[in-house]
């Protein structure tokens, strides 16, 4: 099996449902506590193994890659302050063996599209897909632990794993969802899928185990990328070529440990900030104070 140390981020989205916010900063650049959500997906992926970050961008959204560049100027000036704390929350925050390469997607044709931008970067390789809205949450603090099971599964079983979590009836139309002959799904348990819809109706739903975003995928998903045809909302769907990779090798779905905080929208995004400040050293006390005085 070849290497898998690549790690696809399509960021070049207009973060349409988080307007005014995301018009001229990126929605990945926005903050939950103190870091850019991006940070968090990147550390995530750097905890559980990969070395080269691609990240599918846009001319407009430089500075996501910019954060993870040195400020000499910045760290001179903390330097000189003595603010070591705050220095080294700045600087080094990839270790010195990954590297952030990007692709660019100049039109928004969809994810699958997004993610056919990377092929030159990938080549021959299989490679994972994390989807930069949602943070993975995991109670012992290492959020990393659901994507590392799925690297491990599919080395174990040879099978693309798609990471999933179940949603309430009345938010499958917003979700891939997959459809695993009605196994029952234990935390950190891979199941063999028979069929994905991209955003189906309830009527139209084979369960309601939605597609979170993070997925480990054979190379051969490029091949089957650029044979797909847009699908729903007019867009190319990953969801719609990983259906067609079922028919020629194992596509599981793993049920996750942790939980998600969707931050693509703003009430998500709003309970991401307060369920990361609620576990932030620095404020969490001040936070919980807080909470408690208001007559909720
Ligand atoms: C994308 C995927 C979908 C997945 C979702 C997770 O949809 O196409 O299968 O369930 O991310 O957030 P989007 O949110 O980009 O419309």
């Amino acid at each position: 099996m070849a290497k898998l140390t690549k790690i696809v981020i399509p960021v070049a989205g207009l973060g349409t449902r988080v307007l005014p916010a995301s018009k001229v900063i990126p929605k990945e650049m926005l903050t939950v506590v103190d870091k850019p959500v991006i940070q968090y997906v990147i550390e995530e992926a750097v905890e559980a193994g990969f070395k080269e970050i691609i990240l599918v961008t846009r001319d407009s959204k430089k500075a996501i890659e910019e954060h993870f560049q040195p400020q000499p100027e910045l760290e001179a000036a903390l330097a000189a302050k003595g603010k070591n704390e705050i220095l080294d929350s700045v600087r080094d925050i990839l270790p010195a063996d990954v590297v952030i390469s990007t692709a660019i997607q100049d039109e928004p044709l969809g994810l699958g599209h997004a993610v056919l931008c990377a092929e030159h970067l990938i080549g021959e390789e299989d490679f994972a897909v994390s989807l930069p809205d949602v943070l993975i949450y995991h109670e012992s603090g290492h959020h990393s632990t659901d994507l590392k099971v799925i690297v491990n599964t599919f080395k174990e079983n040879n099978a693309a794993q798609i990471m999933v979590e179940a949603v309430p009836d009345d938010q499958v139309n917003r979700y891939g969802i997959v459809d695993c002959n009605g196994a029952k799904f234990h935390p950190g348990e891979s199941h063999n899928v028979v069929a994905m819809v991209e955003k189906p109706s309830l009527e139209e739903a084979p369960s309601n185990q939605s597609i979170i975003g993070r997925y480990i995928l054979p190379a051969r998903t490029m091949e089957l990328l650029k044979q797909t045809k847009p699908g729903a909302g007019g867009e190319i769907q990953l969801t719609d070529a990983i259906n067609a990779l079922i028919a020629e090798m194992p596509v599981q779905a793993s049920s996750m440990q942790g939980k998600t905080y969707d931050c693509g929208n703003k009430l998500g995004y709003l309970i991401a900030n307060l369920k990361y400040g609620l576990n932030h050293a620095e404020i969490s006390a001040g936070l919980k104070t807080w909470i408690k005085q208001q007559n909720l």
